[in-house]
């Protein structure tokens, strides 16, 4: 900024590198014109480096970056979206009251208009940073496994829970697993102070990865992208990685089992959805209009319940993201990714692994599944403590 700032003042090149204005100004030859000429340069050379460095406190307070989300927000909308904490399959109670925005944050000088992707896309690719993060979690523990889980930022109750279930497990057939919470921010009321506590939280657990984008459940393909870009990023030396929702039961050790006799490479599994027609009634949750996607059925794709990949997958989903339209049903935008590289989702080896219907809580029935979806008022920590019992499942 500084440096093109100065080039256009032609005579005072040397001013570029390591001279103060002062100096300058006293070697230069310049005539009236170009001395005026310069002190506009300077003037708005010095305006410019004063709000960039406004910019930049992001970087140091996290907290900054909630309230100036919070002023970006202009006309608060009434909609009430999902929090983007499940998958996009399955429609989920926490409601919470989304503001939208209209402008998108703009370096000073020439602002980019804001362009809305509109209903049914998101705001991806775009460069979305991370305001928690655990960079050498993964680099540390070398895991074979890394279960990644969305939930939404007020979510803490559904934190403790998995922590306390099958998210407290860190070694599983001796094999490592390792847990991340993944967020987007906040918005709306007691923002900040979620913030807050969420910056407590992780120095308690160090288990979230959090990004910029607003938490929300239109927003869960974002969610799901900033995921693979972490992986890729931070975690490529793992073998799998598990998506799966907060509200899932999951039996760790047959997952494990089932990874260590599966694909290493281009490996992607969970329940998947084959001929899914395309929603195209106005009213669904799911509806996606035919400009958009004409055809009348979706490619394959694993249900956002709970899919597994391998880690080679993150890399290429990412940049085949490039040549889709990001549309805002999460594992759909995925399907239409894994179609874009020529790569068929696989079954899982048995039929019942991976299960979207609420399997009731049973040892015997729990002991041969892989996943499944709990009911909303399933008291999970004590079937888990059931479940963890020594003695016959069966
Ligand atoms: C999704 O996130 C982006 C980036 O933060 C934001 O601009 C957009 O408004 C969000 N979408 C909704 C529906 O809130
Ligand atoms: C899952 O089920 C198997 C039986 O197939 C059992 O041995 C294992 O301990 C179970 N539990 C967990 C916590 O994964």
């Amino acid at each position: 900024m500084l440096k093109t700032g100065f080039a256009k003042g032609r005579q005072c090149q040397d001013t570029v590198d390591g001279v103060t204005p002062a100096e300058s100004s006293r070697r230069c030859i310049c005539s009236r014109r170009h001395c005026l000429f310069f002190i506009l340069v300077l003037g708005a050379v010095l305006f410019f480096y004063s709000t960039d460095l406004k910019e930049m406190k992001p970087d140091w307070n996290p907290k900054w970056l909630t309230s100036f989300k919070k002023q970006d927000v202009i006309s608060p909308s009434t909609d009430s979206l999902n929090s983007a904490t499940g998958s996009s399959t399955f429609p989920r109670s926490d409601n919470i009251t989304s503001p939208k925005v209209t402008q998108q944050e703009a370096e000073p000088p020439a602002p980019v208009p804001y362009k809305s992707p509109g209903p049914y896309l998101v705001e991806y690719p775009w460069e979305y940073h991370f305001v928690i993060n655990e960079p050498k979690t993964c680099e540390q523990q070398k895991p074979f496994l890394v279960l990644m889980v969305p939930v939404a930022p007020h979510n803490r109750a559904h934190r403790d829970v998995v922590r306390s279930t099958w998210g407290g497990e860190s070694l599983v057939l001796d094999k490592v697993v390792k847990l991340f919470f993944l967020l987007g921010l906040q918005t709306g009321e007691g923002a900040e102070q979620i913030q807050e506590q969420l910056l407590q939280e992780s120095k308690e657990h160090r288990d979230l990865i959090q990004s910029d984008f607003l938490d929300c459940y239109k927003n869960l393909t974002i969610k799901t992208m900033v995921m693979l870009e972490w992986l890729d990023s931070h975690c490529s030396g793992a073998s799998y990685a598990m998506k799966i929702d907060s509200d899932m039961f999951l039996n760790l050790s047959n997952l494990v089992k089932m990874l260590l006799n599966a694909p290493k490479t281009n490996y992607m599994t969970g329940l998947v959805a084959r001929n899914a027609e395309v929603l195209r009634d106005k009213s669904s949750k799911w509806y996606v209009p035919e400009e958009l996607y004409s055809n009348p059925q979706y490619p394959p794709y694993p249900l956002g319940l709970g899919y597994v990949l391998s880690l080679d997958l993150p890399k290429k989903l990412v940049e085949a993201s490039r040549h889709i339209k990001p549309i805002y049903i999460e594992d759909v935008s995925l399907g239409l990714c894994l179609k874009h590289l020529g790569i068929n989702p696989t079954d899982p080896p048995n039929g019942g692994y991976f299960n979207v219907f609420p399997v009731p809580y049973s040892r015997c029935a729990y002991s041969r599944l892989v996943a499944t979806t709990t009911h909303e008022h399933t008291d999970r920590v004590r079937d888990w403590k059931d479940f963890i019992k020594p003695g016959p499942y069966c």
